[in-house]
């Protein structure tokens, strides 16, 4: 049966959808597995909650386009979903060659970075940050852990010192909590002038980080769109990562399975994130696409340059009678979407987040949330699934006596660690 665009959508937004989204998931699949949604007041879409169906969009770049621009004509111009869709000259909003071209100007770049020396300037900035709260015995794990850190990382791996990094995460943190249009808009300039002058100081003096490499990439950038792929890869990376460690701590600090990694030993870090990626996946629903032309597709009929995203969260978690337990396809997911415009970092982003958990669950053995998980408050918004807060406690860290370094050991790097017990882990502390 053939659906019309605007047959009854289910709303994406606001508290009921981000209170239970699965429940919304599973009206939408009453649908087929394209169903009619509103992303935001009198913002139509279609979403596809299938996972064959996903992934034959996301491989036929004939028949869509990622491009925005004849869409975002129909769409308010302070409408809240531009910011994630309007067209931009980058890897992301473009097809073909320029898409080609920018891509391999930005995944080059990443495969450039050692593995091992990323994992230990992740190290080093959560110790930095653990630093600052390790005392007090009490954290929001969001605002002050798995918000700060991607970006404190990009701002170095983008070739900036350290000094610059509260300014970037200052302008972001705006950015996401402006109380009005007034804190937006300086928010928005912070955040302009970082960039325009990380561009400044590498066009000038090049180093061994990101945005030299995009300037000195064979394809030829000019500093203009190397300003643009900076700007992306800073929006692609950071929000999803922020939420991948925040949503997977949230797992491990509720369930006695991880619970007692911690410790003793049963499920890792790497488990909790994998479980993130399948059922709860940080971009929840993304993959704007656009038909060239009018298309029926899987039961619905599709005009011209309507917007078609992929919940990557429901295509995920589509009931297949499997049950649980192994099953030959390794629960494969599409958290980090497919085909030609799927995440070029996800290795990367996969070493980050465990390492930032890792580092602060050796460090804090007796880390708990201070809520119930069924309270913490998610972010309303169609796109991610994201906490808003993650209150934790844990026993307050003594600093080194001697002042030389506020750890007086390395903690362990894996899930695992080594000292039996949080209480011998917090002497190693003082000693
Ligand atoms: C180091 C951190 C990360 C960086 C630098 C990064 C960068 C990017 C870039 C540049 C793209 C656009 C690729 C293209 O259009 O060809 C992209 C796409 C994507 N990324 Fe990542 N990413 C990061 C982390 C993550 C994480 C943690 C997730 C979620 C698990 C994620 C999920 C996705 C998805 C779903 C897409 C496809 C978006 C779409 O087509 O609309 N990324 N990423």
């Amino acid at each position: 049966m053939t659906s019309s665009y605007r047959a009854e959508p289910i709303a994406l937004y606001g508290p009921g959808f981000a209170d239970n989204p699965h429940a919304v998931y599973a009206r939408l699949r009453q649908y087929g597995p394209v169903a009619p949604v509103e992303i935001a007041p009198g913002v139509a879409a279609w979403l596809v909650t299938d996972y064959h169906v996903a992934l034959e969009l996301l491989r036929d770049t004939v028949t869509w386009s990622k491009d925005p621009r004849a869409w975002q004509q129909t769409v308010p111009p302070d409408s809240p979903v531009l910011p994630m869709l309007q067209y931009r000259p980058n890897v992301l909003f473009n097809d073909d060659e320029l898409h080609r071209r920018y891509r391999r100007v930005v995944s080059d770049s990443f495969s450039m970075i050692e593995p091992h020396l990323l994992r230990a300037e992740v190290a080093r900035l959560a110790d930095t940050l653990i630093q600052q709260f390790g005392r007090t015995g009490s954290v929001d794990l969001v605002t002050q852990y798995a918000r700060p850190l991607p970006l404190m990382l990009f701002n170095t791996l983008f070739g900036m010192p350290d000094s610059y990094g509260p300014r970037l995460v200052a302008a972001l943190a705006g950015m996401l909590e402006a109380n009005g249009p007034e804190e937006a808009t300086a928010a928005g300039a912070a955040f302009e002038s970082y960039v325009t002058e990380l561009i400044g100081m590498k066009a000038e003096r090049r180093g061994a980080d990101l945005t030299s490499w995009y300037l000195d990439h064979p394809e030829n950038l000019s500093v203009e769109e190397v300003l643009h792929q900076v700007v992306l890869t800073l929006g692609a990376g950071n929000e999803p990562t922020t939420n991948l460690i925040s949503n997977a701590l949230s797992r491990m600090l509720c369930d006695e399975r991880y619970y007692s990694s911690l410790s003793s030993g049963a499920l890792t870090a790497r488990d909790a994130i994998d479980e993130v990626l399948r059922t709860e996946p940080p971009m929840a629903n993304y993959s704007a696409h656009y038909p060239r032309n009018d298309v029926t597709f899987h039961g619905a009929y599709i005009r011209a340059h309507q917007l078609v995203m992929v919940s990557y969260a429901a295509a995920n978690t589509a009931p297949d009678g499997l049950g649980d337990g192994p099953r030959s396809d390794g629960g494969a997911h599409l958290a980090w979407a497919a085909g030609p415009h799927a995440c070029p970092a996800k290795q990367p982003a996969l070493l980050i987040a465990t390492t930032a958990i890792e580092r602060l669950t050796s460090y804090l053995g007796d880390l708990e949330l201070a809520v119930p998980r069924e309270q913490l408050p998610w972010r309303p918004g169609p796109f991610h699934r994201a906490l808003h807060s993650l209150p934790a406690r844990f026993t307050p860290l003594s600093p080194d006596p001697t002042g030389a370094s506020p750890w007086s050991r390395s903690p362990s790097t894996t899930s695992t660690p080594s000292a039996p017990t949080s209480t011998a882990r917090r002497r190693a502390f003082a000693r």
